[in-house]
Protein backbone atom coordinates (compact mmCIF):
# COMPACT_ATOMS: atom_id res chain seq x y z
CA UNK A 1 0.00 0.00 0.00
CA UNK A 2 1.34 4.00 -1.00
CA UNK A 3 2.77 5.23 1.95
CA UNK A 4 0.38 8.78 2.47
CA UNK A 5 3.35 11.20 1.78
CA UNK A 6 4.31 9.56 -1.70
CA UNK A 7 2.69 11.12 -4.39
CA UNK A 8 -0.17 9.19 -7.27
CA UNK A 9 2.27 11.05 -9.81
CA UNK A 10 5.65 13.10 -9.68
CA UNK A 11 7.90 14.84 -12.12
CA UNK A 12 8.68 12.62 -15.23
CA UNK A 13 11.64 10.13 -14.90
CA UNK A 14 11.33 10.10 -11.35
CA UNK A 15 9.14 7.25 -9.58
CA UNK A 16 7.18 8.40 -7.34
CA UNK A 17 8.75 6.93 -3.82
CA UNK A 18 11.84 9.08 -5.30
CA UNK A 19 9.33 12.04 -5.73
CA UNK A 20 8.96 11.30 -2.29
CA UNK A 21 12.86 11.23 -1.04
CA UNK A 22 13.23 14.61 -2.74
CA UNK A 23 10.30 16.48 -0.94
CA UNK A 24 11.19 15.51 2.23
CA UNK A 25 14.67 16.68 1.94
CA UNK A 26 13.04 19.96 0.18
CA UNK A 27 10.88 20.40 3.19
CA UNK A 28 13.42 20.19 5.67
CA UNK A 29 15.14 22.99 3.83
CA UNK A 30 11.94 24.68 3.46
CA UNK A 31 11.64 24.76 7.14
CA UNK A 32 15.03 26.32 7.74
CA UNK A 33 14.97 28.84 5.46
CA UNK A 34 11.61 30.06 6.62
CA UNK A 35 13.00 29.97 9.97
CA UNK A 36 16.12 32.13 9.02
CA UNK A 37 14.22 34.95 6.81
CA UNK A 38 12.03 35.54 9.88
CA UNK A 39 15.39 35.31 12.02
CA UNK A 40 17.04 38.15 9.82
CA UNK A 41 13.89 40.47 10.25
CA UNK A 42 13.82 39.98 13.83
CA UNK A 43 17.70 41.04 14.02
CA UNK A 44 16.56 43.85 11.66
CA UNK A 45 13.90 44.95 14.20
CA UNK A 46 16.40 44.19 17.27
CA UNK A 47 19.93 45.55 16.60
CA UNK A 48 20.73 48.80 18.42
CA UNK A 49 24.21 51.22 18.69
CA UNK A 50 26.97 52.30 16.25
CA UNK A 51 26.58 50.50 12.71
CA UNK A 52 23.13 50.09 13.57
CA UNK A 53 21.50 51.98 9.72
CA UNK A 54 24.22 49.57 8.08
CA UNK A 55 22.97 46.13 9.76
CA UNK A 56 18.98 47.08 9.62
CA UNK A 57 19.44 48.18 5.68
CA UNK A 58 21.83 45.24 4.81
CA UNK A 59 19.57 42.73 6.26
CA UNK A 60 16.30 43.70 4.46
CA UNK A 61 17.42 42.54 0.71
CA UNK A 62 18.52 39.10 2.54
CA UNK A 63 15.00 38.61 4.16
CA UNK A 64 13.87 39.31 0.58
CA UNK A 65 15.89 36.65 -1.41
CA UNK A 66 15.48 34.27 1.23
CA UNK A 67 11.73 34.31 1.34
CA UNK A 68 12.34 34.09 -2.29
CA UNK A 69 14.05 30.92 -1.65
CA UNK A 70 11.00 29.31 -0.11
CA UNK A 71 8.73 30.18 -2.18
CA UNK A 72 10.94 28.25 -5.10
CA UNK A 73 11.24 25.25 -2.65
CA UNK A 74 8.01 25.18 -1.89
CA UNK A 75 6.85 25.05 -5.27
CA UNK A 76 9.33 22.59 -6.50
CA UNK A 77 7.58 20.44 -3.56
CA UNK A 78 4.25 21.06 -5.01
CA UNK A 79 5.78 20.33 -8.59
CA UNK A 80 7.11 16.84 -7.14
CA UNK A 81 3.50 15.77 -6.57
CA UNK A 82 3.33 16.04 -2.64
CA UNK A 83 2.24 19.11 -0.20
CA UNK A 84 4.38 21.90 1.22
CA UNK A 85 4.10 22.26 4.67
CA UNK A 86 4.30 26.01 5.23
CA UNK A 87 2.41 26.62 8.45
CA UNK A 88 3.87 28.40 11.84
CA UNK A 89 3.43 25.36 14.19
CA UNK A 90 4.47 22.25 11.67
CA UNK A 91 7.83 24.36 11.77
CA UNK A 92 7.88 24.46 15.33
CA UNK A 93 6.93 20.92 15.57
CA UNK A 94 9.66 19.41 12.92
CA UNK A 95 12.74 21.79 13.65
CA UNK A 96 15.78 20.28 14.87
CA UNK A 97 17.36 23.50 16.24
CA UNK A 98 16.24 26.25 18.74
CA UNK A 99 14.69 29.45 18.31
CA UNK A 100 17.66 32.28 17.60
CA UNK A 101 18.78 33.39 21.21
CA UNK A 102 19.18 37.41 20.72
CA UNK A 103 16.94 39.91 21.58
CA UNK A 104 17.85 42.94 21.44
CA UNK A 105 21.84 43.85 20.80
CA UNK A 106 24.41 45.85 19.34
CA UNK A 107 25.11 45.10 15.57
CA UNK A 108 28.12 43.29 15.89
CA UNK A 109 27.18 40.56 18.35
CA UNK A 110 24.09 39.62 16.39
CA UNK A 111 26.72 39.79 13.08
CA UNK A 112 28.50 37.29 15.34
CA UNK A 113 25.66 35.21 16.03
CA UNK A 114 24.25 35.32 12.41
CA UNK A 115 27.57 33.98 11.24
CA UNK A 116 26.88 30.92 13.48
CA UNK A 117 23.03 30.74 11.69
CA UNK A 118 24.58 31.18 8.39
CA UNK A 119 27.01 28.28 9.13
CA UNK A 120 24.48 25.85 10.03
CA UNK A 121 21.95 26.61 7.30
CA UNK A 122 24.49 26.72 4.86
CA UNK A 123 26.05 23.57 5.97
CA UNK A 124 22.52 21.44 5.85
CA UNK A 125 21.78 23.32 2.11
CA UNK A 126 25.13 21.87 1.12
CA UNK A 127 24.48 18.52 2.63
CA UNK A 128 20.95 18.34 0.56
CA UNK A 129 22.50 19.11 -2.42
CA UNK A 130 25.10 16.52 -2.25
CA UNK A 131 21.78 14.55 -1.29
CA UNK A 132 19.53 15.14 -4.21
CA UNK A 133 22.64 15.21 -6.77
CA UNK A 134 22.13 11.90 -8.80
CA UNK A 135 18.45 11.47 -7.63
CA UNK A 136 17.22 14.67 -9.30
CA UNK A 137 19.42 17.37 -11.16
CA UNK A 138 16.24 20.12 -11.27
CA UNK A 139 16.49 20.47 -7.26
CA UNK A 140 20.15 20.14 -7.11
CA UNK A 141 20.24 23.16 -9.28
CA UNK A 142 18.12 24.28 -7.18
CA UNK A 143 19.84 24.35 -4.31
CA UNK A 144 23.27 24.91 -5.83
CA UNK A 145 21.58 28.12 -6.83
CA UNK A 146 20.47 29.15 -3.10
CA UNK A 147 24.09 28.34 -2.36
CA UNK A 148 25.35 30.96 -4.43
CA UNK A 149 23.23 33.70 -2.45
CA UNK A 150 23.30 32.05 0.80
CA UNK A 151 27.02 31.96 1.12
CA UNK A 152 27.42 35.56 -0.82
CA UNK A 153 25.18 37.03 2.17
CA UNK A 154 27.16 34.53 4.65
CA UNK A 155 30.41 36.62 3.08
CA UNK A 156 28.70 39.58 3.61
CA UNK A 157 28.13 39.01 7.78
CA UNK A 158 31.70 37.61 8.24
CA UNK A 159 33.28 40.48 6.56
CA UNK A 160 32.23 42.95 9.73
CA UNK A 161 34.29 39.93 11.96
CA UNK A 162 37.37 39.73 9.77
CA UNK A 163 40.34 40.88 11.10
CA UNK A 164 42.88 43.01 8.42
CA UNK A 165 44.97 39.61 8.65
CA UNK A 166 42.11 37.74 7.58
CA UNK A 167 41.19 36.13 11.15
CA UNK A 168 37.40 35.69 11.83
CA UNK A 169 36.87 36.70 15.74
CA UNK A 170 34.31 34.18 16.11
CA UNK A 171 36.61 31.47 15.12
CA UNK A 172 36.22 28.48 17.34
CA UNK A 173 32.29 29.38 18.53
CA UNK A 174 29.97 26.88 18.57
CA UNK A 175 26.76 29.03 19.76
CA UNK A 176 25.15 32.19 19.09
CA UNK A 177 25.99 33.90 22.17
CA UNK A 178 29.51 32.73 22.34
CA UNK A 179 29.86 33.64 18.94
CA UNK A 180 27.88 37.03 19.83
CA UNK A 181 30.43 37.49 22.68
CA UNK A 182 33.59 36.78 21.02
CA UNK A 183 32.74 38.94 17.89
CA UNK A 184 32.08 42.24 20.33
CA UNK A 185 35.54 41.28 22.05
CA UNK A 186 37.14 41.06 18.85
CA UNK A 187 35.55 44.65 18.09
CA UNK A 188 36.82 45.90 21.47
CA UNK A 189 40.24 44.88 20.88
CA UNK A 190 40.31 46.42 16.89
CA UNK A 191 39.03 49.90 18.57
CA UNK A 192 41.51 49.87 21.40
CA UNK A 193 44.30 49.23 18.81
CA UNK A 194 43.49 51.70 16.44
CA UNK A 195 43.37 54.12 19.31
CA UNK A 196 46.81 53.14 20.58
CA UNK A 197 47.92 54.05 16.67
CA UNK A 198 46.52 56.95 16.52
CA UNK A 199 47.65 58.23 19.89
CA UNK A 200 51.42 56.59 19.14
CA UNK A 201 52.25 59.85 16.71
CA UNK A 202 51.69 62.12 19.70
CA UNK A 203 54.23 60.92 21.81
CA UNK A 204 56.49 59.64 18.84
CA UNK A 205 58.82 62.37 18.54
CA UNK A 206 59.86 63.14 21.80
CA UNK A 207 60.67 59.77 22.69
CA UNK A 208 62.90 59.31 19.52
CA UNK A 209 64.46 63.20 20.06
CA UNK A 210 64.90 62.39 23.72
CA UNK A 211 66.53 59.26 23.82
CA UNK A 212 66.54 56.19 21.74
CA UNK A 213 66.48 53.39 24.83
CA UNK A 214 63.06 55.01 25.68
CA UNK A 215 61.52 54.45 22.24
CA UNK A 216 62.52 50.63 22.21
CA UNK A 217 61.08 50.40 25.72
CA UNK A 218 57.66 51.36 24.67
CA UNK A 219 58.08 49.21 21.51
CA UNK A 220 58.30 46.34 23.77
CA UNK A 221 55.67 47.48 26.16
CA UNK A 222 53.32 47.46 22.95
CA UNK A 223 54.85 44.31 21.88
CA UNK A 224 53.28 42.89 25.08
CA UNK A 225 49.97 44.62 25.26
CA UNK A 226 49.16 42.90 21.65
CA UNK A 227 49.83 39.55 22.99
CA UNK A 228 47.77 39.92 25.75
CA UNK A 229 45.15 41.37 23.89
CA UNK A 230 45.20 38.38 21.60
CA UNK A 231 44.95 35.90 24.45
CA UNK A 232 41.67 36.68 25.57
FE1 LIG B 1 12.03 47.39 8.26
Amino acid sequence: MADRNTPRYTVPSLTPQQGAKVAAILQERLNSLTDLHLTLKHVHWNVVGPHFIAVHEMLDPQVDAVRAMTDAIAERIATLGTSPVGTPGALVAARTWDDYSLRRASAIEHLGALDEVYEGVITAHRKAAKDTESLDDVTNDLLIGHLHELELFHWFVRAHLESAGGELSTAGATTEKGAAQKAAAGARATSTRSAGAKAAPKTAPKTASKAPAKTAAARTSSAKTTTARKKK
